[in-house]
């Protein structure tokens, strides 16, 4: 077991009114409003704009945002001329962390860091992050770019400029509700980095790619890529009845399975209950059921063994591959999604700022005198 506050486990590292979770409960909230409420009544908009506002939209706040979301879709051309090379010669969450950088360069508003200024560049990134992961898909597989439809909803554009064909309006809505879930989640190790460097008045094209960055890592966003990576693997190993004892052995030599466990759910993850009733119905929906047993009994196993839960993670990974999303794209669209909390707390932070500045522990050799090269 960690040490106490290893990994800062347990500090409260800032205050916030953009997200609360009960660890012990099992619940989420955004600014007061369950995630199983927002989960099957709100829209993605819906969501980007209480995280930005504190307020859910009223229908003409909620088509102004719209409207701000579908005109800010195409990269600027600076980005635009990178991609192909990103594409090529880069990892696709590289190529996201590149190209949010290189979108400061010729951002309209440029370096005003005013409080409007800031909200219309979180805007632009909530709107572009979409159409670059579309973008790079479609440029490394030497497919035509499908430019986005400013008509689709963010989530329904996305399958769109993907995959070249309007998804039907059930796995657009499911892909919806994914955006939602994965939007915010408190002081998670992605949105501590971007408040960090927030903190210190660094430009919010700078706290988003320090937040990128930071979700890249298996043990934080880069889980749900590994999810689906062991799927495949059980799947080449015979299938759901070799599931349980493919994690057991893993769980036997201490190695971690990918999409279990958190630092404050101590109960499920409110989050993978949506996720894996809407992995059972793609499941149900595509005749293929395979990922979803397979993810059962990894499920049921990992409880068994160890008594941890599946966290957003687990499920997320059979309900994008249902969806044909490419595996290497999901730490990507969770990013898409939590772009809008990242942008949300660093207008936070922005608003009631102080450097943030831990103390430490010092646990090298005591005090000593110089030694001159001759006596080392
Ligand atoms: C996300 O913080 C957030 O909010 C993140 C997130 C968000 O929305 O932003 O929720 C998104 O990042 C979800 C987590 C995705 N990562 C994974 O699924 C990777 C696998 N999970 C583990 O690495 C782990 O559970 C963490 C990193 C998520 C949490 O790690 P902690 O709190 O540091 O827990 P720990 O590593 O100290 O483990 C505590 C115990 C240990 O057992 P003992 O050694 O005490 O016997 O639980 C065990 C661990 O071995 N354990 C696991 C496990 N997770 C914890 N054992 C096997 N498989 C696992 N996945």
């Amino acid at each position: 077991m960690a040490a106490p506050g290893k990994g800062l486990e347990g500090v409260v590292a800032a205050e916030t009114a953009i997200s609360d979770i009960d660890g012990k409960e099992g619940v989420l909230s955004y600014v007061g409003y369950d995630i199983h409420d927002l989960a099957p009544n709100a829209t993605f908009e819906e969501t980007c704009y209480l995280l930005h506002n504190l307020e859910l939209p009223t229908e003409q706040q909620l088509d102004e945002i719209k409207e701000q979301l579908g005109r800010e879709r195409e990269p600027n051309d600076f980005v635009m001329d990178l991609m192909p090379q990103l594409a090529q010669n880069t990892a696709p969450m590289s190529m996201l962390r590149t190209a949010c950088s290189a979108s400061s360069a010729n951002d309209p508003d440029g370096w005003d860091t005013s409080e409007e200024a800031n909200y219309r560049k979180a805007m632009r990134l909530i709107a572009v992050f979409p159409t670059l992961v579309a973008y790079y898909d479609r440029l490394r597989n030497d497919q035509p770019l499908v430019r986005p439809d400013s008509g689709l909803s963010l989530a329904a554009n996305f399958l769109y400029m993907l995959k070249g064909d309007k998804a039907d309006d059930a796995e657009a809505r499911i892909f919806d509700i994914c955006l939602t879930l994965h939007a915010d989640h408190t002081m998670n190790a992605s949105t501590f980095a971007a408040r960090v460097c927030a903190a210190t008045l660094s430009d919010i094209h700078s706290a988003v790619t320090a937040g990128i960055a930071a979700l890249k890592g298996p043990l934080h966003g880069g889980a749900n890529e590994q999810v689906m990576r062991m799927i495949k693997e059980i799947r080449n190993l015979g299938g759901a009845g070799k599931a349980r004892d493919y994690t057991i052995d893993k769980l036997r030599n201490k190695v971690k399975v990918m999409g279990f466990g958190h630092r404050v759910y101590k109960t499920e993850d409110p989050r993978a209950t949506h996720l894996r009733r809407m992995a059972k119905e793609l499941a149900e929906k595509s005749g293929d059921g395979s990922n979803y047993e397979i993810s059962q009994e990894i499920e049921r196993a990992v409880m068994d063994e160890k008594g941890i839960y599946p966290n957003v993670d687990f499920y997320a990974a059979s309900v994008y591959g249902y969806l044909r999303i490419p595996t290497d794209l999901f730490t990507p669209v969770f990013a898409c999604s939590r772009v809008s909390g990242w942008t949300a707390h660093v207008r936070e932070q922005y608003a009631d700022n102080r450097l943030i500045r831990p103390d430490h522990a010092y646990v090298g050799p005591e005090r000593r005198s110089w030694k001159a090269l001759s006596q080392r």
